[in-house]
């Protein structure tokens, strides 16, 4: 079994939808219970095996990420490098910022405002073995409609659908997305979508059309934590958590 060693965050954009708390500062800063946003995508890729972290920095107060995080040795990590998106260009744009690291390795990428309870050890193990395919974790939401949406025919995605406006299914893909290094040969090819950005769904889709997609359904709680009712979900979650450990 290949090991996969290698991982992302993505800590960018303007996190618009929380202002004013992100008027001075980054989303990814923010608290929720007793630690930075931001370290809980970290411990929970370390957990998973991840040695060497990518952070894709973006929006405000990027030097102070590195007054937190310094060399990630806090963490576990072996290597912590840090990158600037400096256009707004969507999360498939952000996971372009990665190709000189990732080189010829297949990695994990993990949304810096994604929270989950449990571990993602078990979907990491099973990506390393069939690393040269794509692997995605879905999740039961209650409002598919602000989310990237897979529907399941006969135990196999069917289509995903972004933010779509008509109930397709309630299950979300969640930020947790496994690739081969050939992803930023499909990244290239990509177009804008409506909102001007490059879209992991149509990353995601790619493979799909390539029969090249493996998925999970989560068997934890996740959230987003990019507004205000998920900050405060996520904020709950790990409360209780913390509680009961
Ligand atoms: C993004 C993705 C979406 C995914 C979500 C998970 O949405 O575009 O497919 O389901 O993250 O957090 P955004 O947060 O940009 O609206």
């Amino acid at each position: 079994m290949k090991k996969i060693h290698k991982g992302v965050i993505l800590a960018g954009g303007m996190g618009t939808r929380l202002k004013p708390l992100t008027r001075v500062t980054n989303k990814h800063l923010l608290p929720v219970g007793e630690k930075p946003m931001i370290f809980y995508s970290i411990e929970t890729l370390v957990e998973a095996g991840i040695e060497e972290l990518l952070i894709v920095l973006g929006g405000e107060s990027v030097g102070d990420f590195v007054k937190l995080l310094g060399s990630g040795d806090e963490f576990g990590l072996n290597i912590l490098y840090y990158v600037y998106q400096s256009k707004a260009d969507g999360i498939a744009g952000a996971i372009k910022l990665a190709e000189r690291f990732v080189g010829q390795n297949s990695f994990v990428v993990m949304l810096g405002d994604n929270i989950v309870n449990k571990t993602i050890k078990p979907y990491v193990d099973k990506f390393a073995q069939s690393p040269d395919r794509a692997r995605i974790l879905l999740k039961e939401v209650e409002e598919p409609e602000r989310f990237g949406v897979a529907e399941i025919l006969n135990g196999k995605i069917n289509k995903i659908i972004e933010k779509p406006k008509e109930f397709i299914s309630n299950l979300a893909v969640t930020g947790i997305y496994m690739y081969p290094p050939d992803v930023f040969d499909v990244i290239r090819k990509l177009t804008p979508s409506a909102r001007g950005e490059f879209e992991v769904t149509d990353i995601n889709n790619a493979y799909l059309s390539k029969r090249r997609l493996d998925y999970d359904i989560f068997d934890g709680l996740w959230t987003d934590a990019g507004t205000f009712p998920s900050l405060r979900r996520a904020t709950e979650a790990v409360w209780d958590t913390e509680k009961k450990s």
